[in-house]
């Protein structure tokens, strides 16, 4: 069983991931509408991998016998001022998902929760790798900022990014 509280703070965490998604959606908009589809299929993939975080936490409120409720989601921006804000932008929220994650992760300990905690490991582990992507386009783009062609360059490179799907449930 899931407490209500617990259940709640999960379904707010669904709609925090989705609109993970939904942001990067929009960025992948906004990449393709400045003619660099290297960087739109970077942020496509981030747009699955966040479909995957939410799927991961529906599938487990409903493993524990909880309710997935679904809550509207918050509009996106669809402008950035360059590559460089939109990037600091991802980096940004990612910092913001991870704070979400240990407020969650405090939560299951108050509740006494460790099915819980146990579970939101793999969300602390997946949020270093997240901050940490977003962050080296981050530099990429501060070192190329003035060097002609590098952002041509770096699109080719964001082009390269495939996604894979974790290959068991439960790992990655
Ligand atoms: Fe689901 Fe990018 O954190």
């Amino acid at each position: 069983m899931i407490s209500k509280k617990m259940q709640e703070a999960l379904n707010g965490q669904i709609n925090s991931e989705f609109y993970s998604a939904y942001l990067y959606l929009s960025m992948v908009a906004y990449f393709e509408s400045i003619n660099l589809p290297g960087f739109a299929n970077w942020m496509r993939v981030q747009t699955q991998e966040e479909h995957i975080h939410t799927m991961k936490i529906y599938d487990y409120v409903n493993e524990r016998n909880g309710r997935v409720t679904l809550k509207s989601i918050a509009e996106p921006p669809s402008e950035w001022e360059s590559p460089l804000a939109a990037f600091e932008a991802a980096y940004q929220h990612e910092q913001k998902v991870t704070g979400l994650v240990n407020g969650l992760i405090n939560l299951a300990i108050e509740e006494k929760d460790h099915a819980a905690n146990m579970f939101l490991q793999w969300f602390v582990n997946e949020q270093v790798e997240e901050e940490n992507s977003a962050e080296t386009v981050v530099q990429k783009l501060k070192l190329i900022a003035d060097a002609p062609g590098g952002r041509y360059m770096l699109d080719s490179e964001m082009a390269q990014r495939v996604f894979t799907p974790p290959a068991v449930e439960g790992e990655k």
